[in-house]
Order: C-alpha cells, then sequence, then structure tokens
C-alpha cells in the first residue's frame, strides 16, 4: 500500500492531470465565462476583461515599484480571422500602455496568433505586433506553450527579432524555456550564444514523459542547473518563479558572483505571492508581474487551479460562500 505523503503526492498529480486536461475543454470555457459565480476567484488571476479594467491595477503594481508585461489572454485559436484580430487587439494594447507612461511589454501566445493555422500567419501576426513594439519602444515576450509548438515558436523568434534588434530605441523580442522539457538544456545553450533574452520558467503545461521531466524534484533541479547558466551568461535573464527556494539560491548566488542586481529580473504571475513581490523589490531586485486580462480566461485559470490544487478547494468555499452555504 502507499505511504501517506504518496497517496497524497499521487492524488494532487491526478487533480493536476484532471484540471489541465479541463483547461483545454473548449465549451467547458466558453461556459465558465458566462458564470459569475466563479468571477471573485477569477478576479485573484486576471487584471480584468478588458484593458481599462486592467489599467489601474497595472499602475498599482508601477506605483509600488514592480514591472509589469501584459497578457492579452487567448489561445488555441483555429480561425484565420481571429488571429489576426487577436494581433490587432495587441497594436491597441501597445499604443495604450505607450500613451498611458506604464511599462511598454507584451507577452503573447504563438497559438493566439495562429500557429494552429500554420506557421506562417502566426509569424505574420507576430511580425505585425513587433513592428509596433519598434514604434512604441516596447518588449515583445512569445511565451511558450505546449512541446509540440516548441520549434515553432523557436524559429518564429529568430524570424520576428531582426525587425526589433535592427532598429534603435529599445525595442527586442524575448522567447520562454521550459524547465521540465528535457531538450531544455540544449535550447538555452543556444539561446544564450544568440543574445536572447529568455524568460525561464518550470512549465505549465502537461507533458508527455518522453519529452519531459515525470517528477516535480527534477523539474526544480533542472530549473535550477538553468536559472544559474541563465545568470552566469544571459542577456538580461527573467526568472520566472513563485519558488522561494531557487529565488533565495538565486540571490545568494548573485551576491556571491558579483552579478549585479539589475542584470537579471524575477518574474511572477498577477495574484501570486504578491508579498514576495515587493518584499524582492524593496531589497532592490527588479521584479516584474505577468498582468493578464481578457474574456478567455478559462484554460489560464484552470492551469493556475493545477499548479497548486489548495486553489480548488479555495475556489470551492467561495462558491459555496456566494451560495450563502
Ligand atoms: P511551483 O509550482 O513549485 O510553486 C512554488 C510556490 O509558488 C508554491 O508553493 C506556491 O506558494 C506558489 N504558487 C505557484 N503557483 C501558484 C498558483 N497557481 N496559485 C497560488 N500559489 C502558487 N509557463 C509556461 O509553460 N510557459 C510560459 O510562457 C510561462 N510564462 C510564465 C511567466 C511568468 C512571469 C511566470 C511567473 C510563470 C510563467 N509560466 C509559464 C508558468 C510556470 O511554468 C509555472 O507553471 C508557474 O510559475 C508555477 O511554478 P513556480 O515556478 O511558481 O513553482
Amino acid at each position: 500500500m502507499p505511504s501517506r505523503t504518496a497517496a497524497s503526492e499521487l492524488a494532487e498529480e491526478a487533480m493536476r492531470s484532471t484540471l489541465l486536461a479541463l483547461s483545454q475543454r473548449k465549451a467547458l470555457g466558453g461556459l465558465a465565462t458566462r458564470v459569475p459565480v466563479t468571477r471573485p476567484m477569477v478576479r485573484r488571476f486576471i487584471a480584468g476583461e478588458t484593458l481599462d479594467e486592467a489599467l489601474p491595477a497595472i499602475r498599482r503594481l508601477r506605483d509600488a515599484g514592480l514591472g509589469t508585461t501584459v497578457d492579452v489572454l487567448g489561445e488555441a485559436v483555429t480561425d484565420e480571422g481571429d488571429a489576426r484580430a487577436a494581433a490587432e487587439r495587441y497594436l491597441g494594447v501597445l499604443d495604450a500602455l505607450a500613451a498611458d507612461g506604464v511599462d511598454r511589454n507584451v507577452s503573447l501566445k504563438p497559438s493566439q496568433m495562429g500557429l494552429g493555422v500554420s506557421e506562417t500567419l502566426a509569424c505574420e501576426n507576430i511580425g505585425r505586433v513587433v513592428g509596433r513594439a519598434v514604434e512604441t519602444g516596447a518588449f515583445v515576450r512569445i511565451d511558450m506553450e505546449d512541446h509540440a509548438s516548441t520549434d515553432a515558436t523557436l524559429a518564429i523568434w529568430e524570424a520576428v527579432r531582426p525587425a526589433a534588434r535592427d532598429r534603435a530605441g529599445g525595442a527586442d523580442v524575448g522567447v520562454v524555456i521550459q524547465a521540465a522539457l528535457r531538450r531544455s538544456d540544449a535550447d538555452l545553450d543556444a539561446l544564450i550564444a544568440a543574445g536572447c533574452r529568455v524568460r525561464l520558467c518550470k512549465g505549465a503545461y502537461k507533458e508527455p514523459h518522453s519529452v519531459a521531466y515525470a517528477d516535480k524534484a527534477e523539474v526544480d533541479e533542472a530549473y535550477e542547473r538553468l536559472m544559474l547558466r541563465l545568470l552566469r551568461a544571459g542577456s538580461q535573464p527573467a526568472l520566472a518563479t513563485h519558488d522561494v527556494r531557487l529565488i533565495r539560491r538565486a540571490v545568494e548566488v548573485a551576491r556571491a558572483e558579483g552579478i549585479a542586481r539589475d542584470a537579471f529580473e524575477f518574474q511572477m504571475l498577477f495574484g501570486i505571492r504578491r508579498d514576495l513581490q515587493e518584499q524582492l523589490a524593496a531589497a532592490g531586485y527588479r521584479v516584474r508581474v505577468y498582468v493578464p486580462f481578457g474574456a478567455q480566461w478559462y484554460p489560464y485559470f484552470m492551469r493556475r487551479l493545477a499548479e497548486r490544487p489548495a486553489n480548488v478547494s479555495f475556489l470551492l468555499r467561495n462558491m459555496w460562500r456566494d451560495r450563502g452555504g
């Protein structure tokens, strides 16, 4: 019989898998966005349904000394018109961020830009966003989705980057590496050699064991290995994690090796570990918060639930309370 710890780990893994599988159910997404009872919990992770709703949160973060990167929620687009419309929304956001005087920094997903239709379409749409970023002096980060899109995402990054880098004004394009994937050591080496601004995260998708580490401890170990490589040789690396042990390790190594506090940044998600975000900023570290907004919040929200099964009981308690129970 499995021990209590092993049993609870198995139950957590089963819960995580179920939530990640549900995150890909489009019909549920459509339903969920119409069910207001879940909204208070959703609003913990999502800054609003419109940019106007999200802007006050972005300004509050700026006033607290935190940087931001704005994500217009949306993914798994299968229609060319929808992908073009998503790119159009980003152009509007870049203009609005520049006009408002907040951080000009956005994150977008290849599948939102039409990768599911064709790589050419996604490349064209991301290229348009990068073009506007060049005009407004903004930074564009291409998020990394599941392993089936890694090669295409890296190829798109390579194709769109020159448009930003070849112009003055601080525009650039970065990508994301996921510690969970076995291929990431090799990918990171190539990106460091190319001078790419990399965001390192653990990886939020359910992946087959043939391409990803099965064990959380292995993912954490890989994160530490990649993080140290990035800190020592990367170009303005972004360490995206809320894992206090890994954050402490980065601080320790940076201090011991004389890596300046502004040579790298920590990144965290809106609504998660705000205390830690502020502590690090107060200690002089650069911290950037990933701020998602939009109506298409369901898959993003489900991944946040899957990361921490305790969030599910919190959600259920809230739903019960909202029903007056
Ligand atoms: P871990 O999951 O071990 O959590 C460490 C601690 O953080 C937990 O003990 C808890 O305290 C807190 N925590 C973490 N998640 C929480 C949650 N949902 N609710 C409440 N507390 C939570 N992934 C990806 O595949 N592609 C991408 O492009 C990105 N981009 C990205 C940008 C940024 C800025 C961040 C911070 C993260 C991503 N991710 C991502 C998500 C990432 O892969 C990962 O799933 C989450 O960051 C959770 O992993 P942690 O590193 O926080 O560690």
